[in-house]
């Protein structure tokens, strides 16, 4: 496994990170069950995977409770990374709302130190950013938090440029978590650059686009779980076949470099500008043992031309 500082922390991050939406199954995954969970965390630590990625929203609770009892015995070891500014009032995703005040990020912290079984969290990540509460205040209840040892750094996820630069006008941001793979290359244009001279480490999310990176759906797959519902991504309409056809001559390269399609995809991720840990979300130990093979290698370069070829962005005419 490779090590990666993370932005301008002293955090040194597994090239490979452990996404753990999934494992917090319903109302938003279906999954393999707890036992299967646990063991796919335990055998990342094995792998080598130092940085594990959770949210007070994934499973409202379980995700957080399901690492922290887990990797309660190698909490040293391992770098927690959870987040603020979504909260619910019943357990149904129809319920999230975002909130960035800072009597509420106050009151989340607690819940989640509670559930992640510590004294500290070493990345605290505001999830997504509150249009009805000035960045500012956002993050003066982060570095409030710091001050208080409750939280080692303070990191952004799906934040725009004019955002972040709100937030360090408070403080100090070691990390951005944007959405980020072959197929949704957005950050590349402003955001990337911007992160590059802020030393803001990029942890992409989705890697994988949720799976459909890996090359195990069609273009009939009927998903039964949120990516039915249009929250993010794309897994249904004319844009998911185009996204299927894609990866089905991706998955031919990678059949040419003898690796899988996901490994190919994570592989990519991890060479683009800026990147610290890429995080990917697994449901058993089999799929994280597949994936960290996504690292230490790089393909050719005919074969890095023709995945580029695949998926470049379309250029807009000026
Ligand atoms: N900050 C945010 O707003 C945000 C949003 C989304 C995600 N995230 C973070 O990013 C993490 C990863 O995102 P993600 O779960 O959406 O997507 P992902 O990592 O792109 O894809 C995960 C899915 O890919 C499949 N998969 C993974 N490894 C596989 C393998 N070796 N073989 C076959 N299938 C494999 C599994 O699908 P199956 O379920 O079909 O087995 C898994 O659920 C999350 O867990 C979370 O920590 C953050």
């Amino acid at each position: 496994m490779e090590y990666r500082q993370l932005g301008a922390s002293d955090l040194k991050v597994s090239g490979i990170g452990f996404g753990g939406w999934g494992i917090g199954g319903a109302p938003f995954w279906n999954n393999e069950g707890d036992f299967a969970s646990a063991r796919a965390l335990l055998k990342s630590v094995d792998l080598g995977i130092n940085f594990f990625d959770t949210a007070p929203v994934y499973g409202f609770g379980h995700s957080e409770r399901l690492i922290g009892k887990t990797l309660k015995p190698v909490r040293d070891r391992v770098i927690l990374a959870t987040k603020c500014g979504l909260r619910w009032t019943r357990e149904e995703i129809g319920s999230v709302r975002r909130n960035g005040k800072k009597s509420s990020i106050l009151e989340e912290v607690e819940a989640s130190l509670k559930r992640l079984e510590t004294d500290r969290i070493d990345l605290y990540q505001v999830h997504w950013p509150d249009p009805d509460t000035p960045q500012e205040e956002t993050m003066e209840a982060l570095v409030k938090l710091q001050e208080q040892g409750k939280i080692r750094f303070v990191g952004v996820s799906n934040y725009d440029v004019e955002q972040m630069k709100a937030c360090l006008k408070k403080g100090t941001l070691v990390s951005l978590q944007p959405e980020y793979s072959l197929l949704q290359r957005s950050i590349e244009k402003e955001i990337v650059p911007f992160c590059l001279e802020k030393q803001i480490g990029i942890i992409p999310y989705s890697p994988l686009a949720s799976g459909v990176l890996t090359g195990k759906y069609d273009k009939n797959t009927k998903f039964d779980d949120w990516r039915s519902k249009g929250i993010l991504g794309t897994f249904t309409g004319e844009g998911y076949v185009k996204n299927v056809e894609k990866v089905e001559r991706l998955k031919k390269i990678a059949a040419a470099m003898d690796k899988t399609c996901g490994q190919t995809a994570i592989n990519w991720v991890l060479r683009q500008p800026g990147i610290a840990t890429a995080l990917v979300g697994v449901k058993n130990e089999k799929q994280m043992e597949e994936n960290v093979k996504a690292t230490g290698w790089e393909p050719e370069p005919e074969f890095q031309e023709q995945i580029e070829e695949i998926f470049a962005p379309a250029t807009s005419a000026a």
